[in-house]
């Protein structure tokens, strides 16, 4: 997943909440008032994201629009968080929402929020409602957003509403937490669609070094620090206990143990710990004389990136980086801070560390709690005057890895009806003929977003009504009829003003899981116009390849030479697509494959291809669906 991350507060603007109320005795002073106005610039901002070539998009959903009074609901502010959801899958973005992150209604907060463990469950009932609302369009869900920052800023540091300094009353808040975390958990996981939905929590992994490290005092107070703000969390949903030193007892939370389908990791920075630490956010803090300091005074420390995905990695989830970012006013440091920050995830990746997604805080300069509108962590600057948004150098950095790095959009040949099966595709398209209880379009799908892949364009012929109402939960699925048969190189020309500029192709009525990255890897290092796969191991030949090139294709009649067989996935650039087609009915393998010999590249894959041209063979796919799970 490349993402960018947002929270309600920080950009919608208009919202009365606890923030609204505490901002007038925070650190700046500042009010957040209309904030990026991202509640009446919705579409707009949905299109920065898009131009960022980014796939994913997390923002967090206000509950005190929802709930402005105990006992209402708000419909409009529901529809609001359905339209965005709607208009993001609409441009292939796919959503992660946050339940909590920060803000809570006025009422709740002066009942005692989370203070009171019975105020629980309306945070609860309404997480529920909003799961039921978006959970057929919503596959990522995260239940509350840091709350050990919540806890410290809120309740020890007092920088944060309710602007409390008290140990006793954070380790209540920090108990009741965690149990509204795990009822939230079990609460979404037992609704209908709770299964298929990956819901978890997000914990920010702040390091603590000691300053000196030959002071035996100064390692125990990293330790300590490190005991109380990161591995409480992580040992709870471990073990299911809240446990010393953050507790003063170790005591059991129901429903905890478990409770995450992945591990959120926000990392910004470490501190560096002695018992002398300020506790006040305006004194800076200490750092290592060679780092330098970002806006918010603490170091860039992208090292430490990797230290907070290894500490979390115990845990055995998928784990996703849901934030990190850079207060960088005039974005000097940002270009670089993307760079090695994405360059450590890409190498705990390769070390094996099971890394799916990074999302960039933020997309857009926003309002930063306390801080107010002085820290600027965007991809995008925004003029607060006239709230025009401009790409930094910074975002354009971005945006170029996540571009380069993303899995192609896939562009299936769906439009096919079987010859050879006789009655069954007189009518039906060939991609729809259900195998194992589902249309082989649904396993080729299946198996392309394993693969990582997103977007679908699905290219259905002239029968494309067969094709209405068709989805794939976690996909963005979009269709492209033919006015009349156009063959498949017809289809793919017809088609062209969807197709993005790299692209994956592959056959409706085939089944070919093979790993995609390398495929597309080997792509990227020849810069072919096309790249396609090639199978050593089928009973027939159709091509003669050598060195890594096609040199010749030719279906109908193979010569001595031939020496493989195309087996179905290509990566195709637009360009040659442009280049090659032409308006009317063309066959794509007849015409550009021979077309590129000497210049297509060949991804050599010996992994069985499953088609279903003819009964038998449609009988083979079957039995091997039925064993394998894909
Ligand atoms: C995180 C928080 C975000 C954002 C960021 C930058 O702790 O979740 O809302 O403000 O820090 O400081």
């Amino acid at each position: 997943m490349w993402g960018v991350a947002t929270a309600s507060h920080q950009i919608e603007g208009g919202n009365t909440n606890n923030w609204s109320v505490f901002e007038p005795r925070s650190k700046s002073q500042q009010l957040s008032g209309e904030a990026c106005d991202h509640w009446n610039r919705r579409s707009e901002d949905i299109e920065l994201i898009h131009n960022l070539g980014v796939s994913h998009y997390r923002f967090s959903i206000e509950w005190s629009r929802l709930v402005p009074e105990p006992g209402v609901w708000d419909a409009d502010a529901a529809q609001w968080y359905s339209d965005l959801v709607d208009e993001l899958l609409a441009k292939g973005l796919q959503p992660m929402a946050t339940l909590h992150h920060f803000t809570q209604p006025v009422w709740w907060e002066e009942r005692g929020g989370f203070e009171r463990e019975e105020n629980i469950q309306d945070w609860v009932d309404f997480s529920t409602r909003m799961f039921a609302l978006l959970s057929d369009r919503v596959e990522w869900w995260c239940t509350i957003n840091e709350p050990a920052v919540f806890t410290t800023m809120g309740y020890v540091l007092g920088e944060f509403p309710p602007g409390v300094r008290s140990f006793k009353r954070a380790r209540n808040v920090a108990l009741n937490m965690m149990r509204a975390h795990a009822r939230c958990y079990q609460s979404l996981k037992a609704m209908d669609r709770g299964k298929h939905c990956q819901i978890g929590l997000v914990k920010n992994i702040n390091l603590f070094d000691p300053y000196r490290r030959w002071n035996p005092v100064h390692w125990g107070q990293a330790l300590l620090l490190n005991g109380m703000f990161n591995t409480c969390w992580l040992k709870g949903i471990q073990t299911g206990r809240f446990k010393p030193p953050s507790a003063l007892r170790s005591q059991k939370v129901e429903g905890l143990k478990g409770s995450s389908d992945f591990i959120g990791v926000n990392y910004y920075t470490h501190l560096l710990a002695t018992p002398f630490m300020p506790t006040k956010v305006e004194i800076d803090p200490l750092i290592r004389p060679w780092e330098q300091r970002t806006d918010f005074r603490y170091p860039m420390y992208a090292e430490g990136l990797r230290r907070a995905l290894d500490m979390v990695k115990g845990l055995n989830l998928p784990i996703i980086v849901t934030e990190c970012g850079v207060a960088d006013d005039d974005d000097d440091m940002r270009p670089e801070h993307v760079r090695r920050h994405l360059h450590i995830t890409a190498e705990a990746i390769a070390d094996g560390l099971d890394v799916r997604g990074f999302y960039h805080w933020s997309l857009m300069d926003n309002f930063e709690w306390a801080e107010g509108y002085e820290q600027r962590f965007g991809l995008y600057h925004v003029d607060f005057s006239t709230q025009k948004r401009t790409l930094k150098n910074g975002g354009k950095q971005f945006a170029d890895i996540a571009k380069a790095h993303r899995t192609p959009q896939v562009v299936i040949m769906a439009g096919g009806l079987g010859t050879r099966l006789g009655e069954m595709t007189e009518r039906k398209p060939k991609s729809l003929i259900e195998v194992n209880g589902q249309p082989i379009l649904t396993h080729i799908l299946d198996w392309a977003r394993k693969q990582g892949c997103l977007n679908a364009l699905v290219l259905t012929g002239h029968l494309g009504e067969q094709f209405d109402g068709f989805t794939h939960p976690g996909m963005a699925v979009s269709f492209c009829r033919e006015p009349s048969p156009l063959g498949t190189g017809g289809a793919l020309w017809n088609a062209r003003h969807l197709l993005e500029e790299r692209f994956l192709l592959l056959w409706g009525d085939d089944l070919h899981p093979i790993q995609y990255r390398p495929l597309v890897e080997r792509h990227e290092q020849s810069g072919a116009p096309l790249t396609m796969t090639v199978t050593q191991k089928h009973s027939a030949v159709n091509l003669h390849h050598h060195d890594g090139v096609l040199q010749n294709y030719d279906k109908a009649k193979p010569t001595k030479e031939f020496n493989g067989y195309e087996a179905g996935t290509s990566v195709v650039e637009k360009s040659a697509v442009l280049a090659h087609g032409k308006e009317g009915v063309w066959s794509w393998e007849e015409t550009i494959y021979p077309a590129l010999g000497g210049k297509a590249a060949v991804h050599l894959d010996d992994t069985t291809f499953w088609d279903m041209g003819t009964p038998e063979r449609l009988a083979l796919l079957e039995e091997f669906l039925n064993k394998t799970s894909l």
